[in-house]
């Protein structure tokens, strides 16, 4: 077995590429200036690339090159995500004028360019996945239609639908736990089953990813909501504060701040066992380890 570099080096090294890759793929297109302005805007504007990295991390593990195949599903990927985030923040969404780092895009573009380029980095995400030529065709259908799947009405724009129907009512644990499985947990989700599909994961390979991918898309929104309170906005590069204002159900807002931080531990207590078992099938996992340390468990 090849000897690990840490996770660090290993984004240091991948990001920048993957970076300059998916803003020349945009800077390529052929459409209107404006459009291409906007959706180049949000997408340089940085963001952690949690996502893309996921799928990279697992591709590492069984040795499946970082080609431009991979790049292509971790684009549309990061696309996707791009344009949830153009469209949450719109005036009629959670109405917020600062996104990593920067003003949203409604705010420097207005509405319907924000709109539109959100339609738009949804739609192109399809296009890359599809006309990639390295990724084989039967991969291609099965990432294409669950990206779909996990994206769309039973996915994250079900879930960016029962948050902002939210607002109107208290709801209980369970059903706050699936409204932030589906509008954050369902696109993490499909980074892992990607990483999978892309490095020809065994089924129980696969069923254990997709175990941890649950469990890290679940605490990503718990720690999200949780940041919200205790975190600044130079740090997350967006408004803190605010959810209390939007009257939105989060952890913190329904159980307090001290047990949204033990549900945090136990749901990555939960991912923690995902990785043992994948690690029994003879890969190597620290990078799905070292990732963990994303959540900051004490402040
Ligand atoms: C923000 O996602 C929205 C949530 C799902 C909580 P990220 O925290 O991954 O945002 P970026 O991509 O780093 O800006
Ligand atoms: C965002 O949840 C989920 C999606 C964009 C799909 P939030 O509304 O909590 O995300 P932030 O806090 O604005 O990043
Ligand atoms: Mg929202
Ligand atoms: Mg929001
Ligand atoms: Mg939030």
């Amino acid at each position: 077995m090849q000897k690990m570099i840490s996770l660090t080096t290993f984004s240091d090294e991948i990001l920048p590429k993957f970076n300059h890759e998916l803003v020349g793929r945009l800077r390529d297109l052929d459409t209107e200036k404006a459009l291409k302005e906007s959706m180049i805007y949000s997408v340089e504007a940085g963001g952690k690339r949690m996502r893309p990295l996921l799928i990279f991390v697992i591709c590492q593990m069984f040795n499946h090159e970082i080609d431009n195949g991979v790049y292509s599903v971790a684009g549309a990927l990061e696309l996707i995500h791009t344009y949830s985030l153009i469209h949450d923040d719109l005036p009629a969404m959670d109405n917020d004028d600062l996104r990593r780092g920067k003003p949203t895009n409604h705010i420097v573009y207005g509405e319907s360019m924000a709109i539109l380029a959100g339609d738009a980095l949804n739609t192109l995400a399809f296009e890359w996945i599809g006309r990639s030529d390295v990724v084989g065709d039967a991969q291609k259908v099965a990432l294409m239609s669950r990206l779909a799947q996990l994206a769309g009405p039973e996915g994250m724009v079900g879930g960016q639908v029962a948050d902002i129907e939210g607002e109107h009512q208290v709801l209980s644990l369970t059903q706050l736990k699936r409204v932030h499985k589906r509008k954050t947990g369902d696109l993490i989700e499909f980074a892992v089953y990607a990483g999978g599909i892309l490095g020809n994961a065994t089924t129980e390979q696969q069923a254990e990813l997709i175990q941890y991918g649950r469990q890290f898309g679940l605490a990503f929104q718990i720690y999200d909501d949780i940041m919200d309170v205790v975190g600044t906005s130079e740090e997350m590069g967006k408004a803190v504060h605010k959810d209390n204002q939007e009257n939105k159900n989060t952890y913190p807002g329904l159980i307090g701040l001290d047990q949204s931080y033990d549900t945090l531990r136990n749901v990555i207590d939960q991912a923690k066992v995902a990785i043992q078992n994948l690690k029994k099938t003879g890969l190597e996992t620290g990078y799905l380890e070292e990732l963990l340390h994303y959540f900051k468990l004490k402040n």
